[in-house]
């Protein structure tokens, strides 16, 4: 399917213009769809296919659109009618900075993405290779008789420490990333419970809960600016992300500002560990669950290798480990909705979208759509075998987003996911222990409850 293959169908009103979008089902007076979409995030999200391509939700007083559609969901973010913004990016603004990338529209947002591209880039990926490794194998050593392995804290240490030593190298860093990864975890839960419950006042009652989130997102921000500091007294200057960004300069060729710098070390370390974390968890619950595909993963590692430490240089050659990640992100995506806000007045699918609309879509609900995929919920990482993975529908499976937000970090990802599966599935059996809870956690990202495994040394 292609974007112009969901392209009207004709709904023109009589009046010669694109007519409104039908109205989800099951609004209810006052609060619309408001409480469907708190009780139950991810199943109100899926069933919206079922009343439209794009629909309207009503949340309280507010109209929001819903785009279900793949193709659909492709326009919208390849194109310029739609910008980031809207009271979720409002939020994150709040507590993590106004001039980071992640929230930057137009001129500032293309220069923001020229510095930081480079550091991303498909032939620069190879220079991390011996960092993840040593990460990747770090685990090995730590998980040796470890007993019972927390896969929250575990997952955050890798992300974190491969983060913040890939992109702004520097000996410091091993020890900062503890405290980064500690930081980040409290944020990241306290942060999704103020943007759905926005408790204004309340959330800086002196309660204990709110204590401690002050503390982490202050430990976050004293830490960053430790950071650049110390880069800045060390006078060196590593190729590196943190180098890009002091040495950048504004459109009028002056260098940026302090607190754009900062802001752009938050907007880079935020995203780049929860969704990583995130990720890192679910493939923990699938090779606890599905030891087979561990099996597999763990044959296609050895006869790559003959046995020897998986090196980053045979990451491309792990043909069903890269599968079986692909389908963990296809069932269990990080980012499981995004939002968008139109800066025109411009249509969708033949539908009509007001200027200063917010749209909604989860890459959850299309990445499980039946229209997309055969036995949509099995667990089945052979479907992105080349001669299946044809007949997936464009924009069915966009994990990282496309056009101009799209995630600078997919090769970068991909790499170490890649590296710590191998390493993860060719040394251990993982097996879920009593107390372990692998439900999904809704939150800024999708993970597990509180997902804690055995590791077994094979
Ligand atoms: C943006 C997914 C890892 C940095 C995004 C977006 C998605 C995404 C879907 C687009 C958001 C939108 O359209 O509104 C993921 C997934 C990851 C991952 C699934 C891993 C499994 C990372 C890492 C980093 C990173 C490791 C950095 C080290 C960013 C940044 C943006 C972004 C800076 C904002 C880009 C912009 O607005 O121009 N990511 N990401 N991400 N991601 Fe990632």
């Amino acid at each position: 399917m292609t974007v112009e293959s969901v392209q009207p169908e004709d709904r023109t009103e009589a009046a010669g213009r694109p007519a409104e979008p039908p109205l989800a089902g099951g609004a209810v007076p006052a609060l619309g769809h408001g409480l469907k979409l708190v009780r139950d995030p991810l199943g109100f999200m899926a069933q919206l296919r079922d009343h439209g391509d794009v629909v309207r939700l009503r949340l309280g007083p507010k109209t929001v659109y819903a785009v279900t559609a793949p193709a659909l969901t492709g326009a919208l973010a390849l194109s310029p009618d739609y910008i980031i913004s809207g009271p979720l990016w409002e939020s994150l603004e709040d507590l993590l900075g106004k001039e980071g990338v992640a929230t930057a529209n137009g001129s500032l947002h293309r220069r923001q993405r020229r510095t930081i591209q480079p550091a991303f880039r498909l032939d620069a990926i190879p220079a991390y290779g011996p960092i993840m490794e040593e990460e990747a194998h770090a685990l090995t050593r730590r998980w040796q008789g470890a007993g019972t392995v927390d896969c929250t804290a575990e997952s955050f240490r890798i992300a974190v420490r491969v983060a913040a030593r890939c992109l702004l190298r520097g000996a410091y860093m091993d020890e900062r990333a503890e405290r980064l990864s500690g930081a980040l975890a409290t944020v990241f839960r306290g942060m999704y419970r103020r943007m759905v419950v926005p408790l204004g006042p309340l959330y800086r009652l002196p309660i204990p809960a709110n204590r401690e989130f002050n503390r982490a997102l202050a430990d976050l921000h004293l830490l960053v600016d430790e950071i650049v500091a110390e880069r800045r007294a060390s006078g060196q200057k590593p190729d590196d992300l943190l180098t890009a960004l002091l040495e950048a300069k504004d459109d009028n060729g002056d260098p940026i500002g302090e607190q754009e710098i900062h802001d752009q070390v938050v907007a880079i370390l935020t995203p780049g560990s929860e969704t990583i974390a995130s990720t890192i968890m679910w493939l923990m619950q699938v090779l606890a669950e599905h030891p087979e595909h561990a099996d597999r993963i763990r044959a296609e590692v050895e006869s790559v290798t003959g046995g020897r430490p998986v090196a980053f240089e045979d990451v491309r050659k792990l043909t069903h480990t890269n599968n079986v990640i692909v389908e963990t992100m296809r069932l269990r995506p990080a980012v499981w909705i995004l939002t968008r806000r139109a800066v025109t007045d411009t249509e969708l699918g033949g539908y009509r979208i007001p200027a200063g609309a917010d749209i909604v879509y989860s890459p959850y609900a299309v990445q499980r759509d039946p229209r997309s995929y055969a036995d949509h919920l099995e667990f089945d990482p052979d479907r992105w075998l080349p001669e299946r993975s044809k007949d997936v529908p464009k924009f069915a499976m966009s994990p990282f987003s496309v056009g101009n937000r799209k995630c600078p970090s997919d090769h970068f990802s991909m790499a170490q996911l890649s590296l710590i599966t191998a390493v993860m599935a060719t040394g251990f059996r993982l097996e879920q222990v009593p107390g372990s809870r692998d439900a999904t956690r809704v939150g800024i990202t999708l993970r597990p409850h509180r997902l804690l495994v055995r590791a077994l040394p094979r």
